[in-house]
């Protein structure tokens, strides 16, 4: 695979590229407008009360001694994903939900999660006999709580020990040419996922091989079906499922 990069993130640079992006598409008065509404967003999640609900999310984290939690995450990666897309780890139980829907054979395919955060979902994908596991985070500090996370974690369940976490954007991000279950919680904003899902199929024709696509909160399904190449195989208003419709070597 080649080198990829943790990229520097500053939030004055985060913000200047916001405003260019946001400015492009949509004028400049509505991107202050929308601005004001980040701002406000980033204020009220600030609140105590706000805090202290999202401590609501460490049973997992004091049940395997891990620090996934939402809550922890400091003032400037919290706006700096607004600017973004928002650290929210997923929930155990609906994670579980969606690979026991998978009939395949793990063994046989490499997990990946764009936007892999603080890396709970790399953690709880390491219970399954996958391959090997990889998690891409845009964050520099996210992404070090989670190589943190790997190196602590724990359980008699875990059944894959080849975890990585990487530090880079997902739009540069190469894909490995392995048979793959790709996981995706809203990583990022429409232009983001359009490059991301063009890139897959990029990678899909260059090497033709099974993938299978879970997307939980899929506010932006549309972009994967609208290639037409990936199908709808399942799902619930909480995620879709998708396979790739391209025959590989073997089919
Ligand atoms: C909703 S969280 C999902 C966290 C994790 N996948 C989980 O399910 O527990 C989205 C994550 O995507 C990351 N992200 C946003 N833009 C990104 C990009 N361009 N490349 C990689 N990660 C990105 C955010 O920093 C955040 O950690």
């Amino acid at each position: 695979m080649p080198p990829f990069s943790g990229p520097d993130i500053r939030l004055t640079t985060a913000l200047r590229d916001w405003f260019a992006r946001q400015s492009a598409r949509n004028g400049i008065p509505s991107t202050l407008k929308e601005f004001l509404s980040v701002a406000w967003e980033f204020l009220r999640d600030s609140l105590p009360a706000r805090r202290r609900q999202r401590y609501g999310d460490m049973d997992y984290d004091w049940d395997h001694r891990v620090d996934t939690t939402g809550a922890t995450v400091g003032w400037r990666d919290r706006l700096l994903g607004l600017l973004h897309s928002p650290y929210q780890p997923t929930d155990p139980p609906l994670f579980q939900e969606m690979l026991a829907t998978l009939k395949i054979d793990f063994r046989d395919f490499i997990f990946i999660d764009i936007g892999s955060g603080k890396g709970r979902t790399l953690l709880m994908a390491s219970d399954y006999p996958f391959r090997r596991i990889v998690g891409v985070e845009l964050l520099p500090e996210l992404n070090r709580v989670a190589r943190e996370n790997i190196r602590k974690y724990r359980s008699d369940s875990q059944r894959c020990l080849a975890i990585e976490s990487i530090c880079g954007d997902a739009r540069e991000f190469v894909f490995p040419p392995e048979p793959t279950v790709l996981y995706l919680f809203n990583p990022l904003p429409e232009p983001g996922l359009v490059q991301l899902i063009a890139n897959l199929e990029q990678s899909l024709r260059e090497h033709p091989r099974p993938l299978f696509v879970l997307y939980h909160n899929p506010v932006l399904e549309h972009v994967l079906a609208d290639g037409k190449w990936l199908k709808k195989i399942g799902g619930t208003h909480q995620y879709s499922m998708f396979r790739s419709s391209r025959k590989t070597d073997n089919e």
